[in-house]
């Protein structure tokens, strides 16, 4: 299974950023972890993150036909952004929408997922390990079955 992890604004600045909600891993340590995590599940994953609504936009486009599941953290775009909800609904391909931190436990507005109704599942407050969640999910229900 071949599935495109999708990262929003700011989290290249893991680590950095607010380090007691999002914790002291780096965004390598992200990157790492979900690339030997999909290494030993025998799955092929493409990383990628932009602090840019439309490159988020073209990546998600260019998942068609070449990806069969996307994980995707919009981050603020999350609670913004119709034209990210429009890409996922066009590419139709399975999303699953992660947030490092409880985004339902945090301020009003992030309470508000725009992205969430283009998605088949939401995985909010697990950290990193939301990620590797998010792959399973994807791997059990739409991967080939053997
Ligand atoms: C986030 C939560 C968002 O509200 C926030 O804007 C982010 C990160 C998370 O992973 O917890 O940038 O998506």
């Amino acid at each position: 299974m071949k599935i495109l992890i999708i990262n929003g604004p700011n989290l290249n600045m893991l680590g950095i950023r607010e380090p007691d909600i999002y914790g002291k891993g780096t965004y390598k340590d992200l990157c790492d972890l979900v690339g030997s995590y999909a290494l030993n599940k025998g799955i092929e994953v493409c990383i990628y993150q932009s602090n840019h609504e439309g490159d988020l936009v073209d990546k998600i486009q260019s998942a068609y036909g070449e990806f069969e599941g996307i994980v995707i953290n919009p981050a603020a775009y999350t609670h913004t952004s119709v034209a990210l909800l429009d890409a996922l609904k066009a590419v139709a391909l399975p999303a699953v929408e992660v947030h490092i931190s409880d985004v339902s436990a945090r301020e009003d507005f992030r309470k508000i997922s725009y992205v969430r109704s283009a998605c088949v599942k939401t995985v909010s407050g697990k950290g990193f390990a939301g990620y590797l969640e998010a792959i399973d999910y994807l791997l059990n229900n739409y991967g080939e079955k053997e």
